[in-house]
């Protein structure tokens, strides 16, 4: 099934690290036919959080670029999150643009989580956070965390695996096929009974 993913970047840093991650993922993502969207918190210019889509009341007309944002949120299958580590935290960054959206825009659907940072710990302690947060915006996390220590030598700029970094296409097909099934396995419930 080919599915609607979005891969959601967590900096906004000079210099950052996560297109090296962002870019590889988008490829690996790309190698199974699945339609990928970037949500760059950069390139999108995400302010700090104003008013969320959803406390926008009746009279009153959100932003169109937050409208039309959160219709691709509600369009997506899924989701891929690629988190630094801000001092053993989820990036500020990252948590700002999701906390623009409405909860129901991400409920039932599957977020799986990559992680890296610069030293040996590959940000798995944001990436523990990170599991909580989807939670309490309503998305499912597949089990497995994809972990990138040193990832300024793991990755080229355009995302290519450095030739020491031999498992991280193994690790993404492990990432994505559970991505896939957790999608499959949601969308078709979600069809069946509806939201819960
Ligand atoms: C403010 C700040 C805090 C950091 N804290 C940690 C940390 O707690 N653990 C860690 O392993 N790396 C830490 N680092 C290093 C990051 O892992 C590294 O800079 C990484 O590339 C950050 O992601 P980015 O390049 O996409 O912004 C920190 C970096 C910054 C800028």
């Amino acid at each position: 099934m080919v599915l609607k993913i979005i891969v959601f970047l967590g900096s906004v840093r000079q210099g950052r690290n996560c297109t090296r991650v962002g870019n590889f993922i988008k490829k690996e993502l790309e190698k199974k036919n699945h339609n990928v969207t970037i949500f760059d918190p950069l390139v999108m210019d995400f302010p700090l959080l104003k008013k969320p889509l959803h406390f926008h009341g009746p009279g009153e007309t959100p932003p169109e670029w937050l409208v039309k944002y959160n219709s691709l949120i509600e369009e997506a299958d899924g989701f891929v999150a690629i988190s630094g580590e801000y001092n053993r935290c989820i990036p500020p960054p990252l948590g700002n643009m999701l906390d623009h959206f409405p909860p129901k825009s991400y409920r039932c659907k599957p977020c799986s989580i990559v992680c890296y940072s610069a030293g040996p710990g590959g940000g798995s302690t944001a990436g523990m956070q990170l599991r909580y947060f989807l939670g309490e915006l309503g998305m499912v996390t597949p089990g497995f965390m994809f972990t990138n220590p040193v990832v300024h030598q793991a990755y080229a700029e355009d995302g290519t695996p450095d030739p020491s970094n031999d498992s991280a296409v193994s690790k993404a097909n492990r990432l994505i096929s559970e991505l896939e099934w957790y999608a499959e396995a949601l969308k078709a419930q979600t069809k069946k009974c509806g939201l819960p």
